[in-house]
């Protein structure tokens, strides 16, 4: 009974901890730690010093990391970087640095306090802590949450690649529109993997940066960059339109309306491709082996998007089906990203 009672209380003390661990990451990583460990092991008085802190209370930190394996702590109050501090360096190519730096920086957790709130207004938890739409307003006033947002996108997105084009074939679709599609990370890919055209859709604000991005890859000629709102008309020419964590913006209403739009772009014989973690279904397993515990993430959905979160797989379908789609197939693509392909009826 007494075991019993003791690991109940450690799975609660665990679930408590969960936000003093992501702080003292962030805080860590904002102050750019894993890199300055990369090129050696420091004294915590050398790293308060190039940090511009106090020794005293940064070691406090930087032990609890060391705790938790971030970095190794050595004799005489040194630290050493380790595999896991090095993949949060954010300064290279797009890292989960960013996306931690994102999900854990001080404006989105002024979101969260709200969260409480939000529950009885209704409203937004992002809008009523910032006073401000996240994606129109909020992310072009504030060019480094816009730099970590879109680092940790393009990360995602480059970390699902080569497992969604090991099941999916795009090679069939002439000409391919990501809608929502960031950056262009996911179509500069599936134009340069299947030789289609590409036409990257999303808010005008956030295109301006992506042809540069796009052009890594080499495929700007064939991709067209267009900036508008999917819940107004949508270019057409596109056979297929691919939609990843998307969706999930968007309340029950306005996925109808963005879907409804899709339709109207599309050929008769068009696919609306959605990308998208799904939320298990009652008594199936609750995470995925990456680590993503859908339900959970569908909370910092709710805490940012404008009436939208992660969905399950029946629910997707039942947006589609009130939009004019039926299910034509589910792929699975062994990680926590699945494809459910859509096609008029
Ligand atoms: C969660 S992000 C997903 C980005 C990308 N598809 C990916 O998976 O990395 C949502 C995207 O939707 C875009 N967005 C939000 N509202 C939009 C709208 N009304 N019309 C078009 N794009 C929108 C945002 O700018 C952002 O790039």
């Amino acid at each position: 009974m007494l075991g019993t009672a003791s690991e109940s209380k450690k799975k609660i003390y665990r679930i408590i901890y969960g936000y003093w661990q992501s702080q003292c990451l962030y805080v860590a990583t904002n102050l750019g730690i894993p890199k300055l460990l990369r090129s050696g092991v420091q004294t915590v008085e050398a790293i308060a010093e190039k940090t511009g802190t106090k020794a005293e209370k940064l070691y406090v930190i930087l032990r609890a990391l060391a705790h938790l394996g971030i970095f190794v702590e050595k004799p005489g109050r040194v630290f050493a970087s380790t595999e896991l501090s090095d993949l949060l360096i954010t300064d290279d190519s797009p890292s989960i640095g960013h996306f931690l730096m994102h999900i854990t920086e001080p404006d989105m957790w002024d979101a969260w306090r709200e969260l409480g709130s939000s529950l009885k207004t209704g409203e937004v938890p992002f809008e009523l802590a910032k006073g401000q739409d996240f994606y129109s307003s909020f992310m072009t006033e504030n060019p480094h949450s816009k730099y970590l947002f879109n680092n940790s996108m393009s990360f995602l997105t480059a970390e699902a690649i080569d497992p969604l084009f090991e099941v999916y074939d795009f090679s069939r679709f002439p000409t391919v529109m990501d809608v929502g599609g960031n950056q262009g990370t996911l179509i500069a890919n599936i134009v340069k993997k299947f030789g289609c055209q590409g036409i990257l859709f999303d808010l005008p604000q956030e295109v301006e940066t992506a042809p540069s991005n796009i052009s890594k890859y080499g495929v700007l000629d064939s991709v067209k960059v267009v900036g508008g709102s999917a819940l107004e008309p949508l270019p057409k020419g596109a056979d297929a339109i691919t939609m990843k964590y998307f969706l999930s913006v968007f309340s029950r209403e306005d996925s109808i309306k963005v879907l409804t739009n899709c339709r109207e772009a599309l050929p008769k014989d068009g696919r609306v491709i959605l990308l998208q973690t799904l939320v298990p279904s009652l008594g199936a397993p609750v995470e995925y082996p990456d680590g993503t515990i859908p339900a959970l993430a569908a909370v910092q959905m709710m805490i940012t998007n404008p009436g939208g979160h992660w969905r399950t797989q029946q629910e997707y379908q039942d947006l589609f089906a009130a939009s004019g789609f039926q299910l034509e197939q589910v792929v699975h693509t062994g990680t926590s990203l699945t494809v459910m392909e859509f096609s008029p009826c």
